[in-house]
């Protein structure tokens, strides 16, 4: 787990993704049900960045061509995406800073 804090989970709004960069890595920071996961900010789509896509009942939309993808899992659940997002651990510390493992 990177020992340092990406974000503070204050800056991750219900209903949008939030972008932000990890060793260099785009990431996508989505809340879902209180819980902040993390995944790649490409749509396998078209390698397009999912940041400011819509965030609704665990699942984001591309705000590209609408694809839609598992929070949690990154699965498809909608084309024209066909290949899953990766995602990353998330952990909170106790002072509310987001740390995002990306391998
Ligand atoms: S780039 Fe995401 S749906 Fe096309």
């Amino acid at each position: 787990m990177s020992g340092t804090p990406h974000v503070h989970a204050d800056e991750v709004p219900e209903g949008e993704a939030v972008a932000l960069e990890v060793d260099g890595h785009s990431v996508v920071l989505c809340r879902v049900e209180g819980e902040i996961c993390a995944l790649s900010a490409i749509c396998t789509h078209e390698d397009r960045s999912l940041a400011g896509g819509e965030v609704e009942d665990g699942v984001v939309t591309c705000p590209w061509h609408g694809a839609r993808f598992d929070v949690r899992t990154g699965r498809v659940l909608a084309l024209p995406a066909l290949r899953p997002l990766e995602t990353f651990p998330v952990r909170v510390d106790a002072e509310g800073w987001v740390h995002v493992n990306v391998p």
